[in-house]
Order: C-alpha cells, then sequence, then structure tokens
C-alpha cells in the first residue's frame, strides 16, 4: 500500500535498507533525466500513459499527456508519466476482456509501488477505463480520469457513419446479401475517420459517463469529441485538478460508495447504456466491497426512463450528446431519481452541482423524464431455471415482439461450433427458434467475448428476418443491438444449467415476469448433469490464473484474489 505520510519523490523509496540512501539514489538518477534540483522537491503527479501502436481509440495520447503535464506544471508539480498496458478492443485475442484484470493489476501495482501524490488516469478503449478505476479503488491514491473521448461521425453519401454500430448495420445487410463485396470494402475505410472511442453510447461511453457519474473525471468532460480542442483543454485541467488533490485529497474510497454507484446505475438505465458496463460497475464497486444487486437493477429498470437517444438505442451520435448538453444536462434531468450527497473529484456534492440547470439542452438527444424515449430503464435482469443468478437483456436494444416467448433451443457448444455451423445451408432453424450459445463465458477458453450477439443463420438473413432471440454466457458489444440475452450465470464451463441445454430443448422467456427457464424435466437435467465434465484448465500462465480465480458476471468477473479480504 501508498505510504501516504510522505509527499513527491520521498514517497515509497526502494528498499536498500537504508532510506536517506534510497531517497539519494532515486534523486541521483533522476538527476541524470535532466531535472533540476528544485523541480524534485515538488509534488508528484503520476499520468498514465496508455498510448500504444496497437489501439487506434488512444492515438490522441501523447497530445493528452502533454497538455496533463501543462497543468501540472503549471500548478507548480512535477509531472511523470508512465506506460501501463494498453488494451484496444479489437486487437486482442481472444478478447479485450481476458486481460482487463491484467490491465487492472499492472496499473494498480504502479500506482502503489511508485512514488506520486496523485495520478491522472487517461483511458478510453472499452476495457481500459473500467481497469483504471478498479486500480484506483483498490490502491486509493487520489486519481483523476481523462478519457479520450469520441470519435466524430463521417457524413458519407447523405448519411452519418460511425463505428461501430454502424459496422454492425453494414455488415449484417452484407450477409444478408442486400450490400455488395465492393460496398462493404469501401465502407471500411469510411467508419472510423477520426481519433477517438466509438463514436456511439457503446461501453467506451457509458463507461465514460459513469466515470463521470462517480465523480471521477472534471465534470462536463466525459463526452467531449477526441479531436475538439477542448478535450486538450479539459486534459489541462486535470493536470491542475491532481495538484489540488495534493493538499486536499479525495480518494476513490470517498467517491465509490453505495449511493454513487447507485446513481451510476441510474445513469446507466437512462442513457440506454452497454450492457458491459454493468459488468464493469460491479467489478469497480466489488473493490470497495460494494455489492451490486441484479434484483434491484430490475427495481431501477422499473422506475428510470431512458432519456438519451443514441445509437444503438436510437438515432443520435456522442457529439450530438455532447452538443446537447452531456453528462451534465443528463443528470440535471435526472435529480429526483439521484443520491445527491455523492461528490466528484473536486469534492462538490451532486447537489451543488445540480442547483442550476443547465443553459441549454436539445431535446432532441437528451428528453426529459416527461417526454422520455421510454418509461423503462435499457437494461432487464432475467432469472430462472436458466440462468439462477441472472442474465442481461438490453431491452432498448431488443425487439419487443419477441418478450415473451417459449420455442425450441438451437445449440452451439462453442465459437468454433458456432462459426461452423450458423451459415450451414442444412442447419434446421427458423425465426421462431432460440439460438444458444454456451461455453463462451468468463471461464472459458474464450473469455467471455462479445458474441453474444450470434449472427441471423445466413438463410435467415437472406429471408429478411432481423432479429431472433440470443441467449449466451458471453457478452456483447455495446454498440450492437437486438432481443440479445447475455452473461448468463453460472456460465457453462463452471457447470452452469447452460451446460446442460441440447438443440430441441424448451426454453421460456418472459421480461414482463424477468424470467429464463429451461422448460425440463429433473430426471433428465439430472442425467445430464452427470455426464458434464468441467473443462480442463490451460496448462500455465495468465490464462490459467483466469480460469483459476475468475469470477462469474455477477461478481464482475474480477479476479478473486484482487477482491478485498472480507473485513
Ligand atoms: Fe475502442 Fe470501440 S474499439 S472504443
Amino acid at each position: 500500500m501508498p505510504n501516504h505520510s510522505e509527499r513527491g519523490l520521498s514517497r515509497q523509496t526502494a528498499g536498500y535498507g537504508d532510506r536517506d540512501f534510497s531517497l539519494y539514489l532515486r534523486r541521483s538518477f533522476a538527476r541524470s533525466m535532466g531535472y533540476s534540483k528544485a523541480i524534485l522537491d515538488r509534488p508528484v503527479i503520476g499520468i498514465v500513459d496508455t498510448a500504444s501502436g496497437y489501439n487506434n481509440c488512444h492515438r490522441t495520447v501523447p497530445d493528452l499527456v502533454e497538455a496533463v503535464k501543462r497543468g501540472v506544471l503549471a500548478a507548480g508539480g512535477l509531472p511523470l508519466s508512465f506506460p501501463t498496458i494498453s488494451l484496444s478492443e479489437p486487437s486482442l485475442y481472444p478478447t479485450s476482456m481476458h486481460y482487463r484484470n491484467l490491465a487492472a493489476l499492472d496499473t494498480e501495482a504502479m500506482l502503489s509501488a511508485q512514488p506520486m501524490d496523485a495520478a491522472v488516469l487517461i483511458g478510453g478503449c472499452d476495457k481500459t477505463v473500467p481497469a483504471q478505476l478498479m486500480a484506483a479503488a483498490s490502491a486509493d491514491l487520489p486519481v483523476i480520469g481523462l478519457v479520450t473521448g469520441p470519435m466524430l461521425a463521417t457524413s458519407f453519401e447523405g448519411e452519418r457513419l460511425a463505428a461501430c454500430t454502424d459496422c454492425r448495420r453494414y455488415w449484417a445487410a452484407y450477409r444478408a446479401g442486400r450490400v455488395s463485396k465492393e460496398r462493404i470494402a469501401e465502407i471500411e475505410g469510411r467508419l472510423a475517420t477520426t481519433a477517438g472511442t466509438c463514436g456511439v453510447m457503446g461501453t467506451a461511453s457509458t463507461m465514460a459517463c459513469l466515470t463521470e457519474t462517480l465523480g471521477f473525471l472534471p465534470p462536463g468532460t466525459a463526452s467531449i469529441p477526441a479531436v475538439h480542442a477542448e478535450r486538450l483543454a479539459a486534459a489541462e485541467a486535470a493536470g491542475a485538478l491532481a495538484m489540488q488533490l495534493v493538499d486536499a485529497p479525495v480518494r476513490p474510497s470517498d467517491l465509490i460508495t453505495p449511493h454513487s454507484v447507485e446513481n451510476a446505475l441510474i445513469v446507466l438505465l437512462a442513457l440506454g447504456g452497454s450492457t458491459n458496463a454493468l459488468i464493469h460497475l460491479t467489478a469497480i464497486a466489488g473493490r470497495r466491497s460494494i455489492p451490486v444487486d441484479l434484483h434491484h437493477l430490475n427495481e431501477l429498470s422499473h422506475q428510470t426512463p431512458v432519456l438519451v437517444d443514441l445509437k444503438p438505442t436510437g438515432d443520435g451520435y456522442m457529439e450530438d450528446f455532447h452538443a446537447a448538453g452531456g453528462l451534465p444536462a443528463l443528470l440535471y434531468e435526472l435529480r429526483d431519481l439521484l443520491h445527491l450527497d455523492a461528490i466528484d473529484v473536486t469534492g462538490t456534492s451532486l447537489a451543488d452541482r445540480l442547483a442550476e440547470p443547465p443553459p441549454f439542452v436539445d431535446r432532441r438527444f437528451i428528453r426529459s423524464p416527461a417526454n422520455p424515449i421510454s418509461p423503462l430503464g435499457g437494461l432487464v435482469a432475467l432469472f430462472g431455471t436458466l440462468a439462477p443468478r441472472g442474465a442481461i437483456l438490453k431491452r432498448s436494444a431488443a425487439t419487443p415482439a419477441l418478450f415473451e416467448r417459449e420455442a425450441r433451443a438451437v445449440v452451439f457448444d462453442g465459437l468454433e461450433d458456432l462459426a461452423r455451423r450458423i451459415d450451414d445451408p442444412s442447419l434446421e432453424v427458423t425465426p421462431d427458434d432460440f439460438l444458444v450459445l454456451k461455453n463462451a463465458g468468463p471461464r472459458s477458453v474464450a473469455g467471455m467475448p462479445e458474441a453474444g450477439y450470434l449472427p441471423i443463420p445466413q438463410k435467415l438473413a437472406r429471408a429478411g428476418v432481423k432479429d431472433m432471440v440470443r441467449i449466451s454466457d458471453c457478452r456483447m458489444s455495446g454498440t450492437a443491438f437486438g432481443t440479445i440475452v447475455l452473461h448468463t450465470t453460472p456460465e457453462a464451463a463452471a457447470g452452469g444449467p447452460l451446460a446442460l441445454v441440447e438443440t430441441g430443448d424448451r426454453i421460456r422467456l418472459s421480461v414482463a415476469e424477468r424470467r429464463l427457464d429451461l422448460l425440463l424435466d429433473e430426471t433428465t437435467l439430472g442425467r445430464r448433469r452427470a455426464l458434464w465434465r468441467a473443462p480442463p484448465l490451460p496448462p500455465r500462465g495468465w490464462d490459467r490464473l483466469v480460469a483459476e480465480q475468475v469470477l462469474q458476471a455477477d461478481a464482475g468477473c474480477d479476479l478473486g484474489f484482487l477482491k478485498p479480504a472480507p473485513a
């Protein structure tokens, strides 16, 4: 744990057995970098630098680091940037989720081991921000978050495009034969034309909004586009704010509280935000021993309207949300539902922040509770014999006509089986069947990828079928849409009931009753359970550690040994 009693470079001395010598050595090596004696006496602000040649969403991080440094230097501090693991959504095998906890472990260790009085965490792409908040929650060092910000949408032949709802829309049309090979190749270069995170209310945008709701971001900065000058100004302000934390620390333990976590859940529901954010918020809160109860999520979802009209739930892009008033405007609309005693990193309460209405709100993108997109929240948890500990449906991006059904299961044993058979013309499947994917949860070798958006079998897609009920133990991209049941817990690889489902079984879905049931008698279930075998453990390394330690979705998929010890 950090030694909070020292300041600047005097903190966290290396263990040479002689503290004065350790400091002498540290300072002399720091002098080798050209620092003056005087500047080495300043408070130190660490800057987590997640630039990476693999991470498109973090292309602007070098500029942001420079702007943060400017803010720190102007406020009298010494900024020291350092690299941590950077996770790019499309660049990682088997999936970035498999490495979120590694990034959290890395970041926590470096925040705790290196001398710094406060830190600025620069994240953006889906898993980086949750990993940083998990790390900060455990290290409990004062930190400011800074997100890279969303990309801008592109105008192209009369329509607007941005990653990645439009990627999925075009790909589905291509699979259905409505878009040619040449056209899909042309679109490839039009989907992400500026720096920044995905331009819709996907996981990165949702997590940016939740991070601001939890109080970690400079207020009003969650949705500033990556390429706006305002983004660099926010970075400079983050550096200056970090310096304020040196003498007036606001720690993650002050920000992550039962009230702020509930506020974040309410904002998630009102955004029509990403299902992934639920897992991440659960993991972040779990680092402070705050449970996120899915039954309580349903209660909140019943009273929280969807107010934000952005893809994939609605029509707009993140730049529209920002111009419409952004998160401060949304928080104002939700003020009657929120705990107003929650504070932000400046120490200001929500009550004070929301004392005055925002100067402008564009109602096309941020509705009032009197005129919501939907009177009910975007997410709903389902429970039943197929999901004893819960499963999640993003009802705001689903097809209501599919919500109350009993149907035949068409089961895929894992990702390879899915890839091999989904487009097989001889696959026996109708639009009324439920597609079921198992062995893709957090403990599986697949690592809980964003494969829950199972493709519609090509022969059905070509016949015009646009949505079917799909059930799995994996996740879905925050930019995706459809009647998709995710995070089925316990997962198949942990021996959950999903492991026992076979093609031809009947499954009943009732969103109204919050139920997901496998309609099988106990004798059949018992017979199948007796034959089930756990998958073999990976032989070594990170994969082995994950398989042994990863918790289920209802515990945020954290690693068991990283959770706080019971008090
Ligand atoms: Fe990084 Fe979407 S790929 S936010």
